[in-house]
Formats: structure tokens, C-alpha cells, sequence
């Protein structure tokens, strides 16, 4: 695979390999702009809720095919950085068209890797990759650490439904718990976008409709059939017991 030159490669990265390892995930979000549970109108309801300003310096750890950075360099002058593992997104994302003159700059590199080598910001995302610090406690405490104070963390995954009790869901937390977490880091609570059971199941249906363009495309594209049948059901399982959650705090 050859990334766009503006593409700047974490050193000692075997790009092939990457694109082996995310080709299923690529499968499934094939010209997906957004890769969770989360419509357009969501994200942009998220936007206005980070309120950015002019000059603002971002990150967005995981940004995927770099939805949020664009959407916020669409509302003000930001300087933004998009860090993403998968070399199929962080191609999309250095190929899409950018707001005029926004200074975006892609990354193809482990955010926990590339996080640790990173200042401060004013604005700091991670939007559906806690595994990365080993679940959101660890997610929120990196976020936080990389945030000037005022500025906000963007934080995003899936967490417990009210009602279920923790252990039908592997320990995941609540918002409520995310949202203590933040405070005893310094954190103070913004506001909390909580996305539609509507919105998992377009999510659902338009990863399948992506996994069947890839496979007209892809002679042996259906050799993914089984991983993305047990990717669906495991979708379903998820939406019984937990609910995509975005929640944005501002450092004290
Ligand atoms: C659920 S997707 C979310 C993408 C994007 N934040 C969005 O909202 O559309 C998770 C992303 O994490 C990326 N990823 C997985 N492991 C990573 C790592 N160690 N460092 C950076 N990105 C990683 C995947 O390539 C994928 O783009």
C-alpha cells in the first residue's frame, strides 16, 4: 500500500503488515466517514458541544478517516493532528478534502506510542479506542494529561446501560463512573451526547452495506464472511447492555 507523502510513518512501522491487520476493519467501514455508533447529526451535536475557538490545537488519538478534525476545522482555524494505526484510514483520511487551509497533519503510528512523545493541547479525542490505554480509566487519565488547562477532553465508547449491573457487562463503566473518574483528575463535566439505539443500528447496517461493496470489489473479499458474522452478532449482544457515549469535560 502507498500512503500520500503528507502521510507521516511512525519509524520502524511495516505498513503492509498494518494493512493486513486492519484490512477486516476497512472491510466493514469501507468509504465510512465515521466508525462507530454515531450519526453525522451526532457528531455534530459533539462539535458544538467542544466549542471550539480559533487557534485551538487538537488531537485526535485513533481519529480514523479523520471525521471530528474536519468537522472541527470547518467551524474555526484550527491546527489539527489526526493519529490513526490503520494505514487504510489514515490514507482516507489524508486524501479527503480539508476545509481551506486548515494545517491538518496525519500520523500512521500507535497512539499510545505517539501520545507519549506529544506537549499539551487545547483539545484532546479519543473516539473509540480505550483498548488502546486498556479501557477508559487509563483512556480518560491519557486525555486529561495531554490537556492545557481550559481546554477539553472528547472521549467516546461504549458504556453500561442504566439498569444493567455491572458484571452482565464485563465491568464496563457508566457514564456516571467516567464522569467521577474525570472529576478526581481535574476534569469538570461539559455535557454527555448519549447516541440512539437508531443510530447502532444504521451503524450496523451501513458496515454490512460497506462489506458488501468490498466484496464486489475484492475477488476474495468473501473470505471475511465468518469474522463479520460474529462481528454483527457481537454488535447486537453489545447494544442490549451498552450505549455509545461521548463526553466532553474542560480541565480545571
Ligand atoms: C472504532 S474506530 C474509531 C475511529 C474514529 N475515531 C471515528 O470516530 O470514526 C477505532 C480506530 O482505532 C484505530 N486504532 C486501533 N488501534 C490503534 C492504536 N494502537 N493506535 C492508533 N489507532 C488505533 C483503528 O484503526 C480505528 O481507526
Amino acid at each position: 500500500m502507498q500512503l500520500p507523502e503528507t502521510v507521516e510513518v511512525e519509524p520502524g512501522l511495516d505498513v503492509q503488515d498494518l494493512a493486513d491487520r486492519f484490512e477486516i476493519f476497512e472491510a466493514l467501514h469501507t468509504d465510512l466517514e465515521i466508525a462507530t455508533p454515531m450519526s453525522e447529526a451526532d457528531l455534530e451535536v459533539v462539535v458544538d458541544v467542544v466549542a471550539i475557538s480559533d487557534g485551538d490545537e487538537v488531537v485526535d488519538l485513533a481519529c480514523g478517516s479523520g471525521v471530528l478534525l474536519r468537522s472541527l476545522a470547518r467551524r474555526r482555524a484550527i491546527t489539527g493532528l489526526g493519529i490513526d494505526l490503520s494505514p487504510w484510514m489514515i490514507d482516507r483520511a489524508a486524501r479527503a478534502d480539508t476545509p481551506a487551509g486548515a494545517p491538518l497533519r496525519w500520523v500512521l503510528g500507535d497512539a499510545k506510542e505517539q501520545v507519549s512523545e506529544l506537549g499539551a493541547f487545547d483539545v484532546v479525542a479519543c473516539l473509540g479506542a480505550s483498548w488502546v490505554w486498556l479501557g477508559a480509566p487509563g483512556t480518560v487519565r491519557t486525555l486529561t494529561e495531554h490537556t492545557r488547562p481550559g481546554g477539553r477532553i472528547v472521549f467516546g465508547d461504549m458504556l453500561r446501560r442504566s439498569g444493567i449491573k455491572p458484571a452482565q457487562a464485563a465491568a464496563t463503566p457508566s457514564a456516571d463512573e467516567v464522569i467521577d473518574h474525570m472529576s478526581s483528575l481535574g476534569v469538570d463535566h461539559v455535557e454527555t451526547v448519549v447516541t440512539s439505539d437508531a443510530s447502532w443500528d444504521a451503524y450496523i447496517g451501513e458496515t454490512l452495506e460497506a462489506y458488501r461493496r468490498w466484496k464486489a470489489a475484492n475477488v476474495d473479499g468473501h473470505r471475511f464472511d465468518d469474522d463479520v458474522a460474529e462481528w454483527v452478532e457481537a454488535q447486537h449482544r453489545d447494544r442490549a447492555l451498552l450505549e455509545w457515549t461521548v463526553i466532553v469535560g474542560r480541565r480545571r
